[in-house]
């Protein structure tokens, strides 16, 4: 995975009716240790991981957000290129993920934090296709996506597991915005 391309980073705070979108900060480096160490969050993503090689201050590289509520970090949007995709129809792609701590799930956190996070992406990078790559098994991330309009590519086995390739078309395509 690389950067994405030519987009200005950190953008200014992106406010959703309940959310702040930011750049990651030293101070957020308690709960990125928790997305990694964490056994729920990381159920189908291939098993907790040890967090020793997370540096003292989250790298803040572009497409990479910190979801906060009420001041509080919930949750890590990431919109990167997947140059290194297995699949030839992702590949070279803006790609997203997206890990949210436990407590938060089940309040619409995740789809109004990845909704700003593909709008952020219209703008600074117009008619760029996202993809996003989930396990069948996930159910909630499989129900994530298609609240955001992914749809689906193929299914292909990968890392011991079913997995889900969807795409997002354009804004243009989707026929939305003329822009
Ligand atoms: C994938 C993940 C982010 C989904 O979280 P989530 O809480 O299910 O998703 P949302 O925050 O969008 O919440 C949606 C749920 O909240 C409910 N909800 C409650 N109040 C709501 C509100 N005010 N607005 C919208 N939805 C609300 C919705 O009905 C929905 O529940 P449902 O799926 O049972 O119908 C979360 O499970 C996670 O972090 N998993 C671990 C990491 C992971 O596997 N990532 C995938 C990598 S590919």
């Amino acid at each position: 995975m690389t950067d994405l391309g030519p987009v200005a980073w950190p953008p200014d705070p992106i406010r959703t009716e309940r959310l702040v979108l930011r750049e990651s900060q030293a101070r957020d480096r308690p709960v990125f240790l928790e997305l990694l160490t964490c056994p729920e969050v990381n159920t189908y993503l291939g098993g907790p991981q040890s967090g020793e090689d997370l540096p003292a201050v989250p790298e803040s590289r572009p497409g990479s957000f910190v979801v906060e509520l009420d001041g509080a970090m919930i949750g890590h949007v990431l919109l990167r290129r997947a140059t290194g995709h297995r699949r030839p129809a992702a590949a070279g792609r803006a790609d997203l993920g997206y890990l949210f701590v436990p407590r938060a799930w089940g309040s619409g956190y995740a789809t109004e934090a990845c909704a700003a996070a593909l709008a952020w992406l219209d703008d600074a990078l117009p008619d760029e296709p996202v993809v996003l790559t989930t396990q069948t098994a996930n159910i909630a991330s499989m129900r994530l996506a298609a609240r955001l309009g992914f749809t689906e590519v193929e299914r292909f086995e990968a890392w011991d597991a079913e997995q889900w390739l969807g795409l997002r078309s354009p804004v243009r395509g989707r026929g939305g915005s003329s822009r």
